[in-house]
């Protein structure tokens, strides 16, 4: 868990980094209906999560940094003892007072009267352009700007530019987590391979994922577990689990805890009957060593893209040999031949969202690693029961996901705990059986 003087720093790290005389503003997540009267369970936003803690929604934190110092504020829910007693502990304005260190706790019921007099004359407000608060910030610049006191001037910035890239570096507090929920989710898979067997159905071996997930302190996925079966393996994104389990298929598992909100996501892929016929092994292999060669080239100094080419480069010489493609390497590679059976990226932040914020350095994700930073690895192949595909391949689909951390020297699986050779697998699955 991460105490509350970390999030305080957040802060002020934020308030250095931000203009002279300007306002950040950060909301909370709202709650959503799934059906008529019935909500999902509340999940935070991350961002404001990152900078507060507070895990309840109706909720802003603004800091204003004016130049008699910098002021924070959080606005949240009122105390109501018929909707606690309905609905839950609401931590109310003298209970936030105490618990964070802010300068005031006011009721959310006042945020449209009391914040544009909080930030009059800033020149600059700063929130999350791509959040869906956007009306009422638009609406507090144009009150901003028809107050006669306050210069005409004041101009809106994306807080992202500022609040992603410090969510991107990781320090040793939030790692802690982190290798908890790889090592949490990493048990979950190992517990997975050891019940599977052939006619269970797919959300049987969910149900397992997830029974391991909340016996551990991770009550939530931190995104919906993929479990498929045979073809369904090549669905990048199936989340129906609701098929059986054939023997002689492969199944594939994408499936991560998240723990204090920061996420874990592990793939691993399996012979539902515990053994790998030659086609799946063949496959699986070369799935792997492609894995392993982008693993060892993400380390500090490097780019994603070195570590991607060089695993479709690994991947597309594989499939050569395998007879799956035919013709001249070169010409292979600059024609993106992998793109038919590979065909998503390689690496992602991961932190407080799976998918996490931070800059890639465009799309051919050429940003420079750095230690701290934390990504995931996942080559894929996949070959869905086309006609001109040899029949021996169809249906079998393979990735192989880790999540790490750049260290100075190289860097840290911290999914490590769960085994990934053929061999360690088929032992794990035949011991259990
Ligand atoms: N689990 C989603 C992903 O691997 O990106
Ligand atoms: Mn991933
Ligand atoms: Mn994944």
């Amino acid at each position: 868990m991460i105490n509350q003087s970390f999030f305080a720093n957040r802060r002020q790290s934020l308030a250095e980094q931000l203009s002279d005389n300007s306002a950040a503003i950060i909301f909370s997540a709202h709650e959503k209906t799934r059906s008529n009267d019935t909500e999902y369970l509340f999940r935070q936003d991350s961002t404001f999560y990152y900078f507060t803690g507070f895990n309840e929604p109706e909720a802003v934190l603004v800091l204003v940094k004016k130049d008699n110092g910098l002021q924070i504020i959080l606005f949240n829910r009122d105390k109501d003892e018929i909707q606690e007693i309905w609905h839950g502990r609401r931590l109310g304005q003298a209970a936030a007072l105490e618990k964070f260190d802010i300068d005031q706790a006011l009721s959310v019921d006042e945020l449209s009267d009391k914040l544009p007099e909080l930030i009059a004359g800033c020149d600059t407000i700063y929130h999350d352009f791509f959040d869906d608060n956007d009306e009422f910030v638009d609406g507090l610049l144009e009150a901003l700007k028809a107050n006669p006191d306050c210069k005409k001037t004041c101009q809106l910035s994306d807080l992202r530019v500022i609040s992603d890239e410090m969510r991107l570096f990781k320090q040793s507090p939030e790692l802690a987590v982190m290798r908890e929920a790889a090592k949490i989710s990493s048990a979950a898979h190992t517990r997975a391979m050891q019940q599977c067997k052939a006619g269970m159905y797919e959300y049987q071996l969910e149900a397992e994922i997830l029974h391991h997930f909340a016996m551990n302190g991770a009550r939530f996925a931190a995104y919906n577990t993929i479990v498929g079966g045979g073809e369904n393996a090549c669905i990048l994104h199936y989340t129906e689990n609701e098929s059986t389990l054939n023997d002689g298929e492969l199944v594939l598992i994408d499936a991560g805890c998240e723990l204090h909100g920061y996420a874990a996501d592990i793939t691993r892929t399996f012979p539902i009957n515990g053994q790998f016929s030659a086609p799946q092994k063949a496959i699986y292999e070369l799935v792997l060593k492609a894995q392993i060669a982008a693993i060892k080239l993400l380390v500090p100094g490097n780019t994603i893209k070195q570590a991607n080419d060089a695993a479709i480069e690994i991947m597309i010489k594989g499939l050569m040999e395998l007879e799956i493609l035919n013709g001249d390497v070169r010409k292979l590679i600059d024609d993106e031949a992998h793109r038919a059976f590979y065909m998503h990226g390689l690496s992602h932040w991961i932190g407080l969202d799976v998918h996490d914020v931070g800059d890639y350095g465009g799309k051919k994700r050429t940003r420079v690693l750095e230690p701290g930073m934390t990504l995931t690895v996942e080559p894929g192949l996949y070959f869905s029961a086309k006609p001109e595909i040899d029949a021996k391949w169809h249906n079998i689909g393979v990735r192989i996901e880790d999540d790490i951390l750049i260290t100075a020297n190289g860097n840290e699986v911290l999914t490590k705990d769960v085994v990934k050779t053929v061999d360690e697998i088929e032992a794990l699955m035949s011991g259990a059986n």
